[in-house]
Order: structure tokens, then sequence, then C-alpha cells
């Protein structure tokens, strides 16, 4: 018999592939906002009556990090009130807990190298903090939770005009503009294919509670890194005009070292590697 996964925030980008990928794997409930508003303690309870999951992939949230930085209490209540309502559920129903963390927990590190899990963090955005917060959340209520500091992430496909866009979207629409955009210098993070994403999740479902970093690697800024793939995959580089001001008050490095998430058995390209072959999809 199939296993009970709940995956929350199936209507955003992330959400709604899992909702495909783990489909014919498992027995998959997907409820929408109104469905089960997860900083409703109640409704999170009542759902989770119904559904008895086993395991719990936790994507719901305010995503944009402009927008946590707008409205602070309003996204505390759903990322950090919500992702609490999401673990103590787990907790009493005994589901395993799988909460999408960010890279953005790193934002603000003095750390040159790339980032591991045992840093000590103060993020320097309400996005990362409140990231941060949830984490221990998820750890109180489940210490055999899994986090993970999810990079930046793009896919190949595009499920129509309500999703937000992604970084290939805006990279395609370049390339068949001729047109050309910019992408910053003082930023270096990794850049990662949803879908290698997506059966990394998969491995780490029965993976041992703790954080993980958890996408590709890259240690070159994303200006360099985007100019590289495009040279690689035979993409006219002038497409690509270095942004010298986005992060040159506070320049931003929060590319990951994922050695602890492979062991578990994620496999991910590197962030230049992925980008060629979407590219040449
Ligand atoms: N996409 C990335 O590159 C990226 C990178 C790092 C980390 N992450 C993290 O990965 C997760 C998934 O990201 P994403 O890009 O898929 O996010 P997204 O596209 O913005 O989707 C967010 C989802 O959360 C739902 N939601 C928001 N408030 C809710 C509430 N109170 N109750 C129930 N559902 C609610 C939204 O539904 P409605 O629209 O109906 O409200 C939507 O389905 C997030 O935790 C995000 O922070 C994403």
């Amino acid at each position: 018999m199939k296993a009970n996964l709940l995956i929350t925030g199936t209507s955003g980008f992330l959400g709604h592939r899992a909702a495909i990928y783990f489909g014919e794997k498992f027995n998959v409930f997907t409820p929408s906002h109104a469905e089960m508003d997860i900083a409703d303690a109640d409704s999170v309870t009542a759902y989770f009556q119904n559904a008895q999951p086993k395991f719990v992939l936790h994507c719901a949230a305010v995503s944009d990090v402009g927008q946590c930085e707008k409205e602070p209490e309003r996204s505390y209540e759903i990322n950090v009130g919500g992702t609490r309502n999401i673990a103590r559920a787990c907790r009493d129903f005994g589901a395993k807990l799988i909460f999408c963390s960010s890279d953005q927990v790193y934002f603000g590190s003095s750390e040159t190298a790339a980032h591991v899990e045992t840093e000590v963090l103060s993020p320097a955005n309400v996005y990362g903090r409140q990231k941060l917060e949830c984490e221990a959340v998820c750890h109180e209520y489940c210490p055999d939770s899994v986090s993970l500091r999810l990079t930046w992430m793009y896919d190949k496909a595009h499920f129509g005009a309500s999703e937000h866009g992604d970084f290939m979207t805006t990279v395609r629409a370049a390339i068949d503009s001729g047109r050309a955009i910019s992408m910053p210098v003082h930023d270096t993070r990794g850049i990662t294919d949803v879908n290698e994403v997506l059966r990394g999740i998969e491995a780490m479902l029965i993976a041992d509670g703790g954080v993980y970093n958890f996408g590709a690697e890259n240690n070159l800024c994303t200006y360099e890194a985007i100019r590289a793939a495009f040279k690689m995959a035979g993409i006219d580089e002038n497409l690509l005009i270095p942004d010298n001001e986005k992060f040159a008050q506070k320049p931003r490095n929060i590319a990951m070292n994922t050695t602890k998430a492979t062991a578990s058995g994620a496999v991910f390209s590197s962030t230049i590697d992925g980008i060629v072959r979407a590219l040449q999809l």
C-alpha cells in the first residue's frame, strides 16, 4: 500500500512539481490554501486528522524576500507560525517532516568558503531570519525532521501565468528576444534544476533528522557562472551584462557546501553544468 504524503503549497513553484513527481509513488494529499491555512492551527489539525500523513513536505510560505521585508509581521505569522502548526501536527500525528528552508540563512555570514551547516548564523534579512527560526521550530517539535536549505531553483517548463517566474524564464526570454539581461557581480549562490531537488527530496524522506544544504554548488558570481554556461551552450555571451550595483554595498555569498546532503543520497550537478543542460533542451 502507498504511504500518505501531504504536500503544502502545491499551487506554488516547488509544491506543484512535487505533487506531480510524488503522485505515482505516494498517496498524495495537496490541500489548497483555502482547504488548509497553515497559519490556522485548527485548520491544520483538522486536515491532518483526515489525511493521516506518514510524510509531510512543507513548501507553503511567503517565499518573496521583498514581501517579507515589507510585511514582517504577516510573513512571520505564515512562515514561522505556520511552520509551528505544521511541525506540531507532524509530532502529534507521527509524520516525518521535510521542511523547505533557504540558502538565505547564510546571507550576512562573513565566511568566504562554501557554507556548511554547522556555522553560527545571523541572517541579514527578514526572510532568512524567519527560515532559521523555522528550522529550530521543526527540530523542537520533530527532532527527526529534515530542513533543506534550498538554493534558487529553475525548471525547463513553466506551468502558467499564476506561477512566479524563475531564473530560467528570465534567461530564456532574453535569448528568444535577443534583449540583454543583467546579472549581479556581487552575488554568489547555487542555482539548481528543480528536478534534481525533487529526486533529492525523495532520498531525504529517510534521512536522519537535521539541517542539510540542498542544491547545486557554485564558486563563481552569478554573472560569471551564467556567462560560462552561455559559452558552453554556444549562446551569445553578449546577452549578459554585469550588474555592478546590486549587492555592491553588502556583497552576498550564500553558496553552500552540499557534502552532507549528497552523503544521504541527493545528487546535484554543478550550477554551471545544470544551466548548460537546461539551455540545451
Ligand atoms: N523557489 C525558489 O527558488 C526557492 C528557493 C529557496 C527556498 N524556497 C522555499 O521553498 C518553498 C517553496 O517555494 P516556492 O517557490 O514553491 O514558493 P511559492 O511559489 O511562492 O509558493 C508558496 C505556496 O505557499 C502557499 N501559501 C502561502 N501562504 C499560505 C497559507 N497561509 N496557508 C497555506 N498555503 C499558503 C501559496 O498558496 P497561495 O498562493 O494559494 O496562497 C503557494 O502555494 C518555500 O518555503 C520557499 O521559501 C524556494
